[in-house]
């Protein structure tokens, strides 16, 4: 554990720590925990320092624990995972599991994330201890084209592990974003290794607003964190959505998904509505959400007729 995690460890119980008492429990000196401070205040953790009393959190945090994570696990993701990794900062933790050993499954989860990806290319924000970030990796013996609707059936997943902390108001965004209220929750990003035609491993990137800080105005699309719902754990949360993500694994894998279709088009936020499809060559198209194929491509009622569209190749905006 580095001297930052080992810090903020102590610090987030949100109760003062004098500069004395965290050197000797971290046994450093004085001056090396001022600058593991200095490198937390860096990741925008708010640190207050009060003299004569010491330093503590503007609100005290819950930082992720595998000791709280893994008996949370139900018995089937027990079978399953290999390992259950929880890193301090990491550029991406779809690219921490795609460069890792192949393992089956594998989890890692991180408080920060410095280069988090997004779908189509685009930055994920990833502030420190704030949210949930978290990829899932799973070998499929079966060729990818053979299960073109995963994408759709992970997104079902993780609403599924939100419906059981009590989020109301949640839908889907074709093929994934996770939606509450009408602003994006969360998104998910799933990346492959693998050749075509064989085995492939695929990580699955979870990110969820759990307590987004006030200060993200970046993010250039309405959003929504968990702040609105009764207080939830984010370890909790993470197991639920461990749970559900290897339970959609499985069912991908013996195919038995129809349920997960039948959510899907439950939860679509655009069924039967006017949307936009914008292609990467910047053209649009314009029609009625149809519905979802069976490889969960999207069916579009347009003037010309049905079109269909997968994803990867087009963007979806309302019309
Ligand atoms: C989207 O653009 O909607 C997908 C966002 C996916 C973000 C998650 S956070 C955990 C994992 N690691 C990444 O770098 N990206 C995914």
């Amino acid at each position: 554990m580095s001297l930052q995690h080992a810090l903020i460890d102590i610090l987030a119980d949100g109760k003062f720590h004098s500069g004395n008492e965290l050197g000797e429990k971290l046994n450093v000196s004085r001056s090396a925990v001022w600058k593991a401070l200095q490198q937390l205040r860096g990741f925008d953790v708010d640190i207050h320092a009060v003299h004569g009393r010491g330093y503590r959190l503007a609100e005290p945090l819950e930082l992720l624990d595998s000791h709280t994570i893994q008996p949370a696990l139900n018995a089937q993701t027990q079978n399953h995972l290999q390992s259950l990794d929880i890193i301090f900062d990491v550029d991406s933790t779809n690219a921490w599991l795609l460069k890792a050993q192949h393992k089956h499954a594998v989890v890692c989860l991180a408080e920060r994330q410095h280069a988090g990806r997004g779908r189509r290319g685009r930055d994920w924000i990833s502030p420190f201890a704030a949210n949930l970030t978290m990829s899932l990796g799973w070998r499929f013996e079966l060729d990818i084209t053979a299960m073109s609707s995963f994408s759709l059936i992970c997104g079902v997943a993780v609403v599924r592990a939100l419906k059981r902390f009590g989020v109301a108001e949640l839908g889907l965004k074709w093929p994934n974003d996770i939606i509450c209220q009408g602003k994006k929750l969360g998104g998910i990003l799933i990346e492959m290794r693998g050749e075509s035609g064989g085995p492939c491993e695929l990580v699955v990137g979870v990110g969820l607003n759990v307590r987004m800080p006030s200060s993200m105005v970046s993010i250039d699309q309405p959003w929504i964190d968990l702040q609105h719902a009764e207080s939830i754990s984010r370890n909790l949360l993470a197991a639920s959505m461990i749970d559900e993500l290897i339970d959609a694994c499985i069912a991908c894998s013996n195919g038995h998904f129809d349920d997960y279709l039948k959510d899907w088009r439950d939860l679509n936020i655009y069924s039967d509505k006017p949307v936009a499809i914008h292609m990467m060559d910047g053209s649009i198209v314009s029609g009625h959400f149809s519905d979802i194929d069976e490889s969960g491509a999207l069916l579009l009622q347009t003037s010309d007729g049905l079109q269909r569209f997968t994803c990867g190749e087009v963007s979806l905006r309302s019309g």
